[in-house]
């Protein structure tokens, strides 16, 4: 229905914006495509060096996720709120103002999740801690989240979500596609790594 592109449109639009790329450019850090793997995230402005500029990044990019799900669920219903999270979800993955490449989406699948059913969005961030802390790599740490995610929202009773989950979860693993191969290569960076 029109409601519903209304509220694809707008959560395309929150989750396009990306923080990364202009935290990174007000403070003054430089080009982030210039930067590490050249991606917009929190990850990869950590590489500048700037660990504000990041744990920002982290909180902007997470909350434009939360604000889609929990703007569309105070106005209009449960179908609203499943396509607003994917729209952003994609809006940060491919947005229009960059020419759509975008990021990989893991602070904006972290902040859904949050918003969407808060157990499993902190079971999704305590999954994210393990993985990362145990390899020190960031991306490994978004792997363990995504599949965790769908185990977590079937296991916690929030399989109401379940179609969504899967298809995030997809998209995040797709998204780090060259990190998936440069762990299976070892020369994925650990982070905070420069490289
Ligand atoms: O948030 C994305 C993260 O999982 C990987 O980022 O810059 O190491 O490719 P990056």
């Amino acid at each position: 229905s029109a409601q519903l592109i209304l509220w694809a449109v707008i959560g395309y639009g929150l989750g396009s914006i990306p923080f990364g790329m202009i935290l990174a450019k007000v403070m003054g850090l430089g080009n982030l495509r210039d930067i590490g793997s050249g991606n917009i995230g929190a990850t990869n402005v950590l590489r500048t060096g700037n660990k504000s500029a990041a744990a920002l990044t982290l909180l902007f990019d997470g909350g434009k996720g939360a604000a889609a799900v929990l703007v569309a669920r105070a106005f209009a219903g449960e179908d609203a709120v499943q396509i607003a999270a994917l729209a952003a979800f994609v809006g940060h993955c491919f947005p229009v103002w960059l020419g759509f490449k975008g990021g990989k989406g893991v602070a904006t699948f972290l902040g859904i999740w949050l918003a969407l059913a808060w157990p499993v969005g902190v079971a999704c961030c305590l999954t994210w801690l393990v993985g990362a802390g145990l390899s020190r790599i960031s991306s490994m740490g978004a792997l363990c989240a995504a599949a965790g995610s769908t185990l977590w929202a079937v296991g916690l009773g929030y399989g109401t979500n379940l179609i969504l989950g899967i298809v995030l979860t997809l998209l995040v693993y797709w998204r780090h596609s060259a990190n998936i191969s440069r762990i299976r290569a070892g020369t994925e960076p650990k982070i905070g790594s420069k490289s």
